[in-house]
Formats: C-alpha cells, sequence, structure tokens
C-alpha cells in the first residue's frame, strides 16, 4: 500500500501537485508564473492575478476564466473575481483579488 500525499487547496482531483504546465482552454491560457503570481491571457488582455484566492487559498491557476466578460471563477467555492478590477462579483464573501492588467505585448514584468 503506497501513502498518499495530501494536496494543496485548490488542485483537481487528477492533477499533478507539483508544478502545473501552462494551461490553455479555447483562447486562454494561464500560467504559474511565480509561487505568488499566475499570468492570464484572455480575450487578447493579459493579466496578472494573486495565485490563491483571498477566500480559502484556491489555486487560481485552475479557475475557470470566462473569456468574453474577462472574469475568472475560483476552483474550490466559485467565487468570481473581475479580471480587469480584482473585484468579487459572485461567492463566499472575501474581497478582491489583487490584479495587474498587462500590455496586450511585450515582455512579463518579472
Ligand atoms: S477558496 Fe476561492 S472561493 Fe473559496
Amino acid at each position: 500500500m503506497t501513502a498518499v500525499e495530501p494536496r494543496p487547496a485548490g488542485v483537481p482531483a487528477g492533477e499533478p501537485a507539483g508544478e502545473p504546465a501552462p494551461r490553455k482552454r479555447t483562447g486562454v491560457v494561464m500560467r504559474q508564473l511565480t509561487a505568488d503570481l499566475v499570468l492570464v491571457e484572455a480575450g487578447g488582455q493579459r493579466f496578472l492575478t494573486e495565485a490563491e484566492c483571498p477566500h480559502r487559498k484556491g489555486r487560481m491557476l485552475f479557475g475557470i476564466v470566462n473569456e468574453r466578460r474577462l472574469r475568472i471563477t475560483c476552483p474550490l467555492h466559485h467565487s468570481t473575481f473581475d479580471l480587469n478590477t480584482g473585484e468579487q462579483v459572485s461567492g463566499p464573501e472575501c474581497g478582491s483579488l489583487r490584479v495587474t492588467r498587462l500590455p496586450a505585448d511585450g515582455p512579463y514584468p518579472l
């Protein structure tokens, strides 16, 4: 019998718990840049977000991005945040997600 390691909060079942590869859905790219930052490319725009949800530290890398509305939904308890402002628009009350809008092209600021 092998020991099962605990999964970090917000990592969906079936996903490796280590350094995840960039995630790409139709028109959306999400990449873990550092332990604290996730790059989101959606709707032809780029954003840096906190890597952890302000509610209970769900991993935003595994969030669902609405490319048309530019919103990201946490995978744990489904809080949704506006990518332009970071303002929480639904879900358990937890305040804003820190986000920074990046130029659409050019180097990352890291
Ligand atoms: S951890 Fe993100 S909504 Fe709870």
